[in-house]
């Protein structure tokens, strides 16, 4: 148990970035040390912060430096936190800290997604710990638990609201009738979105988390660069208040399938959420994530998935592991991957939502797709069709738009 004047023993780390989620991290290594101490036995000694900025009134203000070679050179330092976001110079940081042999844990979904195989195996070859349980859902568990509950399982799919600022937009629409942008801008004040919100609003952002699950779903790095993504600027409030008719609401969902020959399905796109699926009630900058193992069926995990508190409540779980296993690997790895094994997003089957306008456009819609459910409003058509690969129904929409149909708009149906 915990005596003031007793010499306690102490893990030194460093945090790199004093921003949203650093400043968080502090916050919560300060203000919970002793309930950290309990569980861990060792005390966690923030020994070093580094960040650009001058933070004169922070409580260990005298631990601020602006040169990370401090950090690098310092052999106390065990485990270094990266929350710095970014690219660069975060890479060659975590790059040459995993070299020094010291754990690093980051919250960086953009530097994992980016260079998460490259980390691991410097890792191993240092007998040290890489961890990024806060890149993915913010506060909510889901690195760990894939990793360690669900191993037994062989995934057959992960899909998830992974973007809490595009939740959060997404709802202001649907619940206030809020203008996109006043709602961009709120979530911006409250600290959700990133530097620069367009990774957030043209899907990037949940791009990269769902490339970190289905990397760890399936053992190989997927990089963003091999999966088609979408955002969420071309949502209109018509398509919000058509989805709402038909039984659905609108979500940015980042989702990866493996198909029965072994090949992966995978995309981040707006798609229309039925009201019954569990992802449905999920707002503001909450996340959801659903993992279909082949053992469990379906787990959901739940909770905010960005702001300061809940992403440093992750981070500071992945610093109490690398400080309880300083001289042992935790078993966290994916190899490289070529991408080869992702099909054609246009080779991806789902039904379809279209908005069209035109002049009978729902026979004609009806004569070129088949069986679709329709609903009019305004000299606007909305419709659902059958299931159908993106590539047929690009070729459908040509042949609607020859015969002087306009698509106004096309989502994807989820059948999560
Ligand atoms: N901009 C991100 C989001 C922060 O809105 O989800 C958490 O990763």
């Amino acid at each position: 148990m915990y005596q003031k004047g007793k010499v306690r023993k102490m893990v030194s780390v460093a945090i790199m970035g004093h921003g949203v989620v650093g400043s968080g991290v502090a916050e919560i290594l300060l203000t919970h040390k002793q309930k950290l101490f309990s569980h861990l036995g060792e005390e966690i000694y923030i020994k070093k912060i580094l960040d650009l900025r001058e933070f004169p009134d922070s409580p260990i203000a005298d631990r601020f430096t602006k040169d990370f070679e401090e950090i690098i050179n310092d052999l106390e330092i065990r485990v270094v936190v990266e929350v710095m976001g970014g690219i660069h110079p975060a890479y060659e940081f975590v790059k040459r800290c995993l070299k020094a042999g010291k754990s690093v844990v980051t919250s960086n979904k953009e530097l994992v997604a980016a260079h998460g195989a490259e980390f691991f195996a410097i890792a191993k070859e240092e007998n040290t710990n890489f961890m990024f349980e806060a890149s993915v859902g913010g506060g909510i568990p889901i690195i760990r638990p894939m990793n360690q509950c669900l191993v037994a399982n062989n995934v057959r799919e992960v899909a998830g609201i992974l973007n809490g600022t595009t939740n959060f937009i997404l709802t202001r629409m649907i619940e206030d009738g809020m203008p996109f942008d006043d709602a961009l801008k709120l979530a911006q004040d409250l600290g959700f979105a990133e530097r620069n919100p367009a990774a957030d609003i043209e899907g990037h952002d949940a791009c990269r988390k769902i490339c970190i699950l289905a990397s760890l779903a399936y053992g190989r790095h997927i990089y963003p660069q091999s999966v088609h993504t979408e955002g969420i600027t071309g949502i209109a409030l018509e398509d919000v208040k058509f989805a709402e008719a038909f039984g659905y609401v609108i979500k940015l969902i980042g989702r990866v399938k493996k198909l029965d020959d072994g090949r992966i399905d995978i995309l981040t796109a707006p798609m229309l959420v039925p009201f019954n699926s569990q992802l449905s009630n999920i707002t503001n900058e909450f996340n959801g994530i659903m993992v279909r193992g082949d053992c469990t069926g379906d787990v959901v995990f739940y909770g905010k998935g960005a702001g300061k508190l809940p992403t440093a409540s992750a981070v500071v779980a992945d610093v109490v592991d690398c400080c309880k296993h300083l001289k042992a690997r935790r078993f966290l790895f994916w190899a490289d991957g070529d991408g080869k094994n992702i099909i054609d997003w246009r080779d991806s089957v789902s039904a379809m939502y279209v908005r069209a306008s035109g002049e009978n456009a729902a026979q004609k819609a009806e004569a070129v797709f088949g069986d679709i459910n329709v609903t009019e409003g305004d000299g606007v058509t909305a419709m659902l069709t059958t299931e159908m690969t993106y590539r047929v129904f690009e070729e459908k929409c040509k042949a609607l738009k020859a015969q002087g149909v306009e698509i106004l708009s096309a989502i994807r149906i989820g059948d999560i």
